[in-house]
């Protein structure tokens, strides 16, 4: 369909009676589709399905660990240095946690806002009104944790190779109340953008004219998951922090969430050994360990850098045709008629579609009517506020290929006919 807004009011009219109509079309289908979901398909959990047995019975290690009982509270040392490897930090430098990162990420905020990332006396809910950064379009998941302590959220636009740091040293230069920042920095979730290394040196530079306690939370969920083999390195955060004297302004997170099982992995927290120290001790009231069976599995499975690698790239030969499928669609249905933009990324598991201003809402709703359900438009904003009302996130790694495909053409149908009413208005 050729579709422009220079159309004619007429052509216009008839383009929107033929896109009705396919869409009508699709409607009668019953479909149930679900682009939601950024977790991974089963067969890419089924790459790791060696994790299970791999122990044979074998639960004590030659030092004397049994790794069945209680104890080892930051993990065990192999471990530590597969996570520094993931992550870009030493051995002293991190703490392996449980299966989730996010749940370390909580914990290092509750902890800094009720009791102090340096003692009492640093804790940031004694501000009137802390306050965080948050790079937009972002993760929702990173906004509850702000929204759950009473952290408000302060938005700042991506670029592409990652937050407007203009933007970003302005505000933090003027208002000590900023207490951290959001970033996902590699594959960002949802636009999928790298960031450049000028802008992680930018950003480890911060805490040399933030106010006091500032954190940056630095997500590094994607650190390995590229999918096309000249998808852009991330600079290593920590090495810049250490050339700024800024190791205590950085609070990096991972897991291997995405690289076994999305439910079964086991997560990491990487910063400055001050900041350990005093994060440990909250931990210790918390838990008497970790899981260690499970991290002493991956420590057998995945080996060292090289075998994460060598595992994604097995994970990369399924996500990205599944990536292929929906870039294919939306570029054969949207290219050149002014209807939206999208991002191509070459890791992670998003791409980031921006409808013209306005009409995202529609377009999810239009598309659920259809049976292809959406990230609701918003979700990507602080308190669901997206004040274009344009961006969708698409995850395409859950379902199957043929249900992209089936999918995304609903999607961009619905896209083109929201456009079109939109043009006739
Ligand atoms: C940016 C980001 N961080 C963290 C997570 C969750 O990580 P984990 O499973 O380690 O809690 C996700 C999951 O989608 C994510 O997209």
């Amino acid at each position: 369909l050729e579709t422009q807004p220079s159309l004619t009011h007429e052509q216009l009219q008839s383009l929107e009676q033929e896109l009705a109509k396919i869409y009508q079309n699709y409607c009668s289908l019953n479909l149930k589709l679900d682009l939601t979901r950024g977790k991974p398909g089963t067969e890419q959990l089924e790459l790791s399905n060696a994790l299970d047995g791999i122990l044979q019975g074998n639960y004590c290690l030659p030092n004397g660990t049994d790794l069945r009982n209680y104890g080892g509270l930051d993990g065990l040392p192999e471990m530590k240095t597969l996570g520094g490897q993931l992550l870009g930090v030493h051995d002293h430098e991190i703490l392996v946690g449980g299966n989730s990162s996010l749940t370390l990420m909580f914990q290092y905020l509750a902890m800094a806002f009720a009791w102090g990332v340096q003692g009492k006396e640093t804790a940031w809910n004694r501000e009137d009104a802390p306050k965080f950064l948050c790079p937009v379009p972002g993760y929702d998941r990173h906004f509850s944790i702000c929204e759950e302590l009473g952290i408000s959220l302060i938005p700042v636009p991506l670029t592409g190779e990652g937050p407007d740091m203009d933007q970003v040293e302005s505000l933090v230069k003027q208002d000590a109340s900023i207490k951290g920042m959001w970033c996902v920095p590699r594959f960002s979730n949802p636009t999928g953008e790298v960031y450049s290394d000028q802008t992680v040196d930018r950003i480890a530079a911060l805490g040399k004219t933030a106010g006091p306690n500032f954190r940056v939370m630095w997500d590094n969920a994607y650190a390995v998951h590229a999918f096309e083999k000249d998808a852009p390195p991330l600079s290593n955060v920590m090495e810049r922090c250490r050339a700024h004297g800024t190791e205590d302004s950085v609070i990096i997170t991972g897991s291997t969430s995405k690289i076994t099982f999305a439910g079964a992995g086991v997560a990491f927290l990487g910063t400055s050994p001050n900041n350990l120290d005093i994060f440990k001790k909250h931990l210790n009231a918390l838990t008497i360990g970790p899981d260690k069976v499970n991290q002493w599995r991956h420590v057998l499975f995945l080996k060292d850098l090289d075998g994460i690698q060598k595992h994604m790239d097995k994970q990369a030969q399924i996500i990205r045709p599944k990536f292929e499928i929906v870039l294919k669609h939306l570029s054969s249905s949207l290219d050149g008629k002014k209807m939206g933009n999208w991002t191509q990324p070459k890791g992670g598991y998003f791409i980031s579609f921006n409808t013209l201003p306005g009409l995202a809402k529609e377009v999810v709703h239009l598309s659920a009517e259809a049976g292809v359900k959406l990230t609701p438009a918003g979700a990507t904003y602080p308190y669901n506020k997206d004040p274009d009302n344009s961006n969708i996130r698409i995850a395409p790694t859950f379902p199957s290929l043929e249900d992209i495909d089936q999918a995304m053409q609903v999607f961009t149908t619905c896209v083109q006919l929201v456009s079109v009413r939109h043009f006739l208005k």
